[in-house]
């Protein structure tokens, strides 16, 4: 059997697709984009169409545009295309190659997605909505009176209080962690994750020559050790030190709610898939959840003849001056369809994440494209629509696909937060908008085509506005 790029990419089950012109033995090195990948692979996906093949120096990528494509490589041949990208640095000299995002499917990936699945999973989400519901009182006061940038408001100064980083901490570790060690864990975290994004952002020697991990940390141009040894520091306290903490109360007879506490408890799960699991929670959950609320208020700020529906369909079925419960949520159509309208206009993680296929190709599903595909939304897909979500005005609303599906990924690797997520998200947008009119910054006019962030999870730049109470 031929060992080529080609044929290698043709076992892998896909049909070699078109793509931009490559090399003799670079391929796309030199057309593949240093930076704004997300504009390059839409007009790659214009040009080239749904399956566009490009080679890296050897390691074939294919990059998937359509949602037919999508689904039948990642959900239909799952069991092929769902292992992850190897970096020397981040995943071996870091050890960050542990956590779920970047765990290769095995039986510690089986076992930890069922663990997510049996705690934060379609039937037991519910069992977190007193977690995600105590965040409200301080979410609203901490907006009284705030002016500017609300990704400030919603990520760096409440996940140090109550939002997504209080609720994650909560849940995975419990109250009497989070109260002694909330602010250092969550710190660490923080701190983690940035060096993790400065190190994925920039190419490294060491990952195309892995043996050059092991040349001494005073050898000229050696600083990726020192960007290693500083990653893994992050990576053992949240890996191993959070969880020692629970494990140390629980034998001095201090126990509560947690997933930790629960399953110490219950068993069903090896230890260390117990830990390593839950420490995955904040990585991947805080930054998604608090980027697509943000989404969201841009889209109400800029479209505020969707706002005042919204604030006309709670005053109508909660009252107004009302805070809406979780229960209350289900009852607010017009505010779904204009969050749904909003992930799928600018969801947090437009280009995926990679899945290396187990014939060694890797494969980006691209739903940034699926998502604004006429050929799914309709000629309008470009703009910003919630009635489309509607059957009363349009009649195939019925037939469009899941957006709380699509942005979260797909197959055996689909984000096992999604149903915690979209409960939070649409909690958060009523009660902000039940006490808020969310209005431009002063002197500031938005447009449709603001800036976004160059990276992978994919946020607005800069985005300001101003919270005045309802009177
Ligand atoms: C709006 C919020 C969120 C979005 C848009 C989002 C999106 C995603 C995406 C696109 C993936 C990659 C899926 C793939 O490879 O096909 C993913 C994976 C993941 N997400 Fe989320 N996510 C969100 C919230 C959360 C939350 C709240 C949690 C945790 C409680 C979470 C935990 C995870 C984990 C652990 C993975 C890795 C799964 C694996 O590699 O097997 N996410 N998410």
């Amino acid at each position: 059997m031929s060992n080529s790029t080609a044929a290698k990419a043709k076992r892998a089950g896909a049909a070699l697709g078109p793509g931009p012109k490559r090399a003799p033995f670079v391929g796309n090195l030199f057309n593949f984009p240093e930076k704004k990948w997300y504009e390059t692979f839409s007009s790659w996906a214009t040009e080239y169409g749904d399956i566009v093949y490009i080679d890296l120096m050897g390691t074939p990528m294919i990059i998937l545009n359509s949602l037919d494509a999508i689904q039948e490589l990642m959900e239909k041949r799952m069991r092929i295309h769902s292992g992850r990208p190897h970096t020397t640095l981040v995943c071996d000299m870091m050890s960050w190659g542990y956590i779920l995002t970047l765990l290769q499917p095995n039986k510690d990936f089986t076992e930890q997605r069922r663990l997510f699945q049996k705690s934060i999973g379609p039937r037991v989400v519910q069992e977190y909505d007193s977690f995600v519901q105590q965040g409200c009182p301080e979410l609203l006061q901490r907006l009284s009176g705030f002016s500017g940038e609300p990704l400030a408001i919603v990520t760096r100064i409440l996940t140090w209080r109550r939002t997504m980083g209080d609720i994650l901490t909560r849940i995975a570790y419990g109250e009497h962690f989070f109260q002694h060690h909330g602010t250092e864990i969550i710190k660490y975290n923080i701190e983690g994750l940035e060096v993790i994004a400065w190190a994925f952002t920039r190419f490294w020697f060491v990952d195309v020559i892995p043996l050059m991990r092991y040349i001494p940390t005073w050898f000229p141009g050696a600083n990726f050790r020192r960007v290693g040894n500083q990653g893994k520091h992050y990576a053992n306290l949240i890996r191993y030190w959070s969880f020692g903490q629970v494990k140390a109360a629980m034998e001095k007879g201090i126990t509560d709610e947690s997933l930790v506490s629960k399953y110490l408890r219950e068993g069903g799960i090896s230890e260390d898939n117990l830990r390593d699991a839950v420490s995955a929670m904040y990585a991947a959950g805080v930054d998604t959840t608090s980027i697509t609320i943000t989404h969201f208020l841009y889209s109400i700020t800029l479209y505020p003849e969707w706002q005042k529906r919204i604030h006309e369909e709670m005053d109508g079925v909660l009252g107004r001056g009302q805070t809406p419960t979780v229960d209350d949520v289900s009852k607010l159509e017009i505010l779904a369809a204009v969050l749904k309208e909003s992930l799928r206009w600018n969801p947090p993680v437009p280009l995926g994440v990679p899945h290396v296929s187990s014939q060694e190709d890797e494969a980006n599903t691209f739903p940034g494209f699926v998502l604004r595909d006429p050929r799914l939304w309709g000629e309008d897909s470009q703009e910003f629509n919630p009635d489309r979500f509607s059957p009363d005005r349009n009649p195939l609303a019925d037939g469009l696909p899941d957006v709380w599906s699509v942005p979260f990924g797909f197959g055996q690797r689909i984000c096992p937060g999604r149903h915690l997520a979209q409960r939070t998200i649409l909690l958060y947008a009523a009660v902000i908008l039940s006490a808020y009119e969310v209005l431009p910054y002063e002197g500031e006019h938005l447009s449709p085509n603001e800036p976004f962030e160059d990276s992978n999870i994919r946020r607005i730049s800069h985005f300001r506005c101003t919270f005045k109470p309802r009177s």
